[in-house]
């Protein structure tokens, strides 16, 4: 079959290159030290938090049973989405299934016809693909069009802008960017942004339980929290320990994102399961200033091992930290070898990567002791060999 052949001659291909990706299986209380996953806190495992997805699981079932207009909505949603909007000082916020379709959902509804989206060049793959569907092929909207812009750079978006006039536009970021952990310079983009009239989307994904006070967000710390013209996205399933996104911003939106937003109808809503603990873990985050001490803390402490030891290491701005490999392969067996040794890291390879270079990708997870820690940083050292 040519098309099964056309499949293996590009695995292959790929392959060749060092960019083959591989599904590793977990087993429960793996004796892996995780300095990969996204539970920066780590809510995931707390015992509060499973206490309440348990006893939710137990009274509503395994799944939502429908998509949120249908059976979906439970209480607990509701409930979730009230906090969640408190939490982040917006009016309103929408819980969806993944942060993914979250990004999705808000960019197509802040997209009409003819707006400029302006979207920064770091951004995240749910991004770029809520830029394409918002504005290209049937689902898109009539004269929409996106430039990407340079990185964390608010004089290049006031010149894309600039060279716009008249049209109504949208400026999305994230916070803090989740290859190289570094925070986007939110109250500039916001002044360039209100010059234009334009709005700003932020995806505060890796910034929400991190910064701002009582892990508030980055877009809280910056002051934007709940202005008319600033949309925030998050994904619940990083300093959460749970699933899904929301959408945070005026009840407007909320509104028009019931009403017609394709990634909200046409899903099956999250699990309640999922809602309880992600409601438990958010109140854990909320009192969790201790956690992001721990945080901070090694952060600092891994870049100073790190580049001590000559690595080239990105200034993180919370719980992400990239480390530069000399090439995809180098990438590859470098995070291979410290599997191999115990330590799970990120691998990042291209298309994964905003500038096609590869790197491993540190996250901190406080709940890893911090002798253990300090051990799978030498480990991380040791096997930079290539
Ligand atoms: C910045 C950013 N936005 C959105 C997402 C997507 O969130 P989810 O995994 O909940 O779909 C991720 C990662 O998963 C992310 O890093």
């Amino acid at each position: 079959m040519s098309w099964l052949s056309t499949m293996d001659e590009e695995a292959a291909a790929r392959a060749e290159v060092g960019l083959a990706r591989e599904l590793r299986p977990r087993p429960a209380g793996d004796a892996m030290i995780d300095l990969a996953g996204n539970d920066y806190l780590g809510l995931a495992g707390h015992p509060d938090v499973i206490a309440a997805a348990a006893g939710a699981l137990a009274a509503y079932g395994l799944g939502a049973t429908g998509s949120r207009l249908v059976r979906g909505s439970t209480d607990l949603h509701a409930v979730l989405e009230e906090a969640l909007a408190q939490h982040l000082q917006c009016d309103s916020a929408l819980v969806y299934s993944s942060g993914y379709l979250a990004n999705l959902g808000a960019i197509r509804a802040l997209v009409r016809p003819g707006t400029l989206v302006v979207s920064d060049a770091h951004n995240h793959a749910s991004i770029v693909d809520g830029c394409r569907l918002a504005c290209a092929g049937r689902l898109g909207r009539c004269g929409a069009s996106t430039v990407v812009a340079p990185h964390a750079d608010p004089a290049a978006v006031r010149s894309i802008l600039a060279a716009h006039p008249g049209r109504p536009a949208v400026v999305v970021t994230e916070s803090v960017f989740s290859v190289d952990g570094d925070l986007a310079p939110l109250r500039q983009l916001y002044e360039v942004s209100r010059q234009f009239g334009a709005l700003l989307m932020v995806d505060d994904a890796h910034a929400l339980g991190i910064r701002g006070a009582s892990g508030a967000g980055a877009v809280v710390e910056a002051g934007l929290a709940g202005q008319p013209d600033v949309v925030v996205t998050a994904t619940l399933s990083k300093s959460l320990g749970a699933a899904g996104g929301v959408v945070a911003g005026p009840a407007q939106l909320r509104r028009h994102l019931v009403d017609t937003g394709r990634t909200f109808i046409y899903d099956t809503a999250l699990p309640p399961a999922v809602a309880a603990g992600a409601l438990a873990a958010l109140d854990l985050l909320r009192r969790g200033s201790e956690l992001r001490a721990v945080l901070a803390a090694r952060s600092s402490l891994a870049v100073d091992r790190l580049r001590a030891a000559g690595l080239e290491v990105s200034t993180p701005d919370a719980g992400v930290i990239s480390v530069t490999a000399p090439s995809a392969d180098a990438a590859y067996s470098w995070a291979k070898r410290c599997r191999e040794r115990g330590v799970a890291v990120g691998c990042f390879r291209p298309p994964s990567t905003p500038d096609g270079r590869s790197r491993l990708r540190l996250t901190i997870n406080v709940g890893v002791p911090s002798r253990v820690f300090a051990d799978a940083l030498d480990t991380i050292v040791k096997e930079a060999v290539w």
